[in-house]
């Protein structure tokens, strides 16, 4: 309850007090922070996901500017032969302000990360968009199948269905490729799964799905109950390290990270940066309030 609070408390108080808690979440401000994050990681055998921060704009100019930005990373990593993805969220581009310029604009990202020979992750975010995005998806994969994939979050009731649907789209030439996560946003009972057990059923039984369909699976968690069931069906279904790969946020469980990369799995982790940590910072207190209790505690002794 009081980490709850504290949680929620969070966002009212001076950014560099937040700070203090998202600077292991987050690889910095700046261009050249992502990078140094990603060589680092790379070191261990871990490729990444990059993600520019700034979801939810206002204006079309913001996601004409979030588009150069994203753009010139693109360019600059693959100068850096850095070996990276690209994840964005559609908000970013102008998703709930006008679809068809939000389309345009991840567009020109897919097509230049394709002309890298590289791929680009259409994030999923809250329920009032996952029709949007789907439909976002479905247009891109119509063009380029092999450069964008898509996330499926195993809370939200109707995914099971959505999954159905998409899979039809798959086929050697063209085929489908999906991160499963949990899902991180606050959704009414009417449409989310609320427990954690009814979450990771789901998850299992959507995994196992998309296996079944020789689905590509970026397996999005970091809970253990889930990467052991994961490791099952891998090896239920005999798959090969190019057939799927385990996916973990950027400072978050990086034990068990170690304990998958070691036992020879492929491992990528979804780096954040940019200028705008703040919201993405406080989403993920929300998330796991116990570290804002340690981190108020940490200070409270230290003084
Ligand atoms: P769970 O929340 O049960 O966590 C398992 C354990 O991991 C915890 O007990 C704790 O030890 C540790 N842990 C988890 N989160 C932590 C944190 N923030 N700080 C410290 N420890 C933590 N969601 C979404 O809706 N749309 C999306 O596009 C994405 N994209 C995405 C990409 C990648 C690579 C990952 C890993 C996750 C996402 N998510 C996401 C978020 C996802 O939906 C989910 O909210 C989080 O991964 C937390 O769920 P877990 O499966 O890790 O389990």
């Amino acid at each position: 309850m009081i980490n709850h609070l504290i949680a929620s408390a969070l966002p009212y108080m001076p950014k560099k007090f937040v700070w203090l808690f998202s600077r292991r979440y987050i690889a910095g401000e700046t261009l050249e922070a992502a990078i140094i994050a990603s060589r680092k990681l790379g070191e261990e055998g871990i490729s990444v996901t990059i993600d520019l921060l700034g979801e939810y704009i206002t204006t079309l100019d913001q996601a004409q500017e979030n588009k150069e930005t994203y753009l010139a990373l693109i360019d600059r990593f693959e100068k850096e032969q850095i070996k990276a993805t690209y994840s964005l969220k559609p908000t970013s581009f102008g998703l709930l302000i006008d679809t068809g310029a939000c389309f345009g604009h991840v567009r020109e990202i897919v097509e230049k990360a394709r002309d890298y020979g590289a791929f680009v992750r259409i994030d999923m975010e809250d329920s009032q968009c996952v029709d949007a995005e789907i439909e976002l998806y479905k247009r891109l994969h119509a063009i380029m199948p092999k450069s964008v994939g898509l996330v499926v979050q195993a809370y939200l009731k109707r995914t099971p269905a959505d999954v159905r649907e998409l899979v039809k789209l798959h086929s050697a030439e063209a085929p489908v490729n999906f991160r499963l996560c949990k899902g991180i946003y606050v959704e009414p009972p009417e449409i989310a799964i609320k427990s954690r057990e009814g979450v990771n059923q789901q998850f299992v039984e959507l995994l196992d799905y998309l296996f079944r369909h020789k689905v590509f699976v970026g397996i999005a968690t970091h809970d253990q109950f889930l990467t052991n069931a994961a490791q099952k069906l891998i090896e239920r279904y005999g798959l090969s390290k190019n057939d799927y790969e385990f996916q973990m946020l950027y400072g978050v469980t990086p034990e068990l990270r170690a304990r998958l990369v070691s036992a020879g799995h492929k491992m990528r982790v979804y780096v954040p940066f940019g200028k705008h940590w703040f919201g993405y910072s406080t989403r993920r207190l929300k998330e796991n309030p116990r570290m804002a209790w340690l981190i108020i505690r940490a200070l409270f002794l230290r003084g």
